[in-house]
């Protein structure tokens, strides 16, 4: 079995307490013969910012490039608040993304059933929840241009982002999300806001066309993005897949968080386009942030971060045994009343991080044994 060259990248805060616990999982694999893993450790976002006073160095930039996939944890917290913007610690989260060209961002919200008492909303609205959200990655008001600072002449100052998509863009995020449709539920939910935006009316135009002449067998709705918001609370259950621009996927994947009982369970794929060879770049990290407010304490949820690497597995590596074999090892701890702090419900008691990656760990012993 050939290695899996894989970047890690622990970043801040809670960061290197769930990567620690992703590395229990990727030794485990290696051991059983089931994944074979060449990792290689790097810094980026605050981290980077101390040690280089960037927020991802050339060196790392290079080893990311090389790497099949690159496993990222969590950047940014309110040490470097001060910092300038270009080396603040999500520069280099987003300059990984944009120089890797990973445009598709898939992020799978998903309610375990020994979760679904953990969810803000009712168990009946999210038992059984299966939602894939496809957020395009490389685009929108993230990185378009101009984006900058004025000073006018009256002194006041004029802050401007602009939200910029063309066919291309919309076109390649769109045909994701339909290949995707098809291996699940068949229906593809597109969102913007094509009544107040040009981007959202010619992403509407062009995922319309797209479904028209590629994709007539999946089921295609429209809808706005405020609404969506809305439906994701109120019936979550009538989504499939989610396709949405870099703004309104970063906002719509934490609402769609909470639903499988916390920020803390969402895994997700950026993955690029693949070159002539059949290379393509990719880098898997949790949702979530660097949860400044619990970092150090050892209480993080390490499953999205353990389900991020499932998605390197399956996304990558095709290894689709060993991805299983997470995703099962997760079901299971949670299925025997394992709960860290954020999922624990009305669990009488709930782990530390080490602890629930130990669990995944002894439960995918049982399962590959
Ligand atoms: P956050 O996601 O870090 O935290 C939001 C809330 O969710 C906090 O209460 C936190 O404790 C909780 N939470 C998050 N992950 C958890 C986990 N694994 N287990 C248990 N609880 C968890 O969002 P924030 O506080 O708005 O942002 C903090 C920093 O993280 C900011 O600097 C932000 O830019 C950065 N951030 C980074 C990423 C990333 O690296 N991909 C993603 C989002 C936010
Ligand atoms: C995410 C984060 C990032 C984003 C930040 C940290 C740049 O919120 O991955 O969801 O906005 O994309
Ligand atoms: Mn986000």
């Amino acid at each position: 079995m050939s290695a899996y060259k894989l970047l890690l990248l622990p970043g801040d805060g809670i960061g290197p307490e769930i990567s620690a616990e992703a590395e229990k999982v990727i030794d485990f694999l290696g051991q059983a013969g089931v994944a074979k893993f060449e990792v290689e450790r790097g810094l980026v976002g605050g981290s980077a910012y101390d040690a280089h006073g960037v927020a991802i160095s050339e060196g790392d930039m290079a080893l990311a490039q090389a790497a099949d996939a690159v496993l990222l944890a969590a950047v940014g917290g309110p040490k470097w608040d001060g910092v300038p913007y270009d080396v603040r610690p999500e520069a280099g989260l987003l300059r990984l993304r944009k120089d890797l060209a990973l445009f598709a961002n898939l992020r799978p919200a998903i309610c375990y059933p020994a979760l679904a008492d953990a969810s803000s909303l009712k168990r009946e609205l999210v038992d059984g929840l299966d939602i894939m959200i496809v957020r395009e990655l490389t685009g929108g008001v993230y990185f378009g241009e101009p984006k900058e600072v004025v000073t006018l002449e009256n002194g006041e100052k004029r802050a401007v982002d602009t939200q910029v998509y063309t066919t291309h863009e919309i076109e390649r995020i769109g045909r994701v999300a339909f290949e995707l449709a098809r291996k699940r539920n068949n229906k593809v939910t597109s969102s913007e806001k094509a009544n107040v935006m040009k981007s959202g009316h010619l992403w509407r135009e062009v995922i319309t066309a797209l479904h028209k002449r590629e994709y007539p067998d999946v089921k295609l709705e429209h809808m706005l993005a405020d609404a969506l918001g809305m439906q994701l609370v109120r019936w979550p259950k009538q989504f499939d897949v989610i396709c949405t621009d870099n703004l309104f996927g970063d906002m719509l994947s934490d609402v769609a968080s909470m639903l499988t009982g916390s920020l803390g369970m969402l895994p997700s794929a950026s993955l690029g386009a693949a070159d002539a060879s059949g290379k393509r770049h990719a880098m898997y990290e949790p949702c979530h942030g660097s949860a400044p407010d619990i970092a150090g304490k050892g209480i993080a949820n390490p499953i999205a971060m353990i389900g991020s690497l499932g998605m390197a597995l399956r996304y990558s590596f095709d290894n689709a045994k060993a991805a299983d074999a997470i995703d099962n090892a997760i079901a299971g701890v949670l299925a025997k009343g394992l709960r860290t702090i954020d999922i624990k419900g009305d669990a009488p008691t709930s782990i530390s991080t080490a602890q629930m990656g130990d669990a995944i760990v002894a439960e995918l012993k049982t399962i590959l044994a």
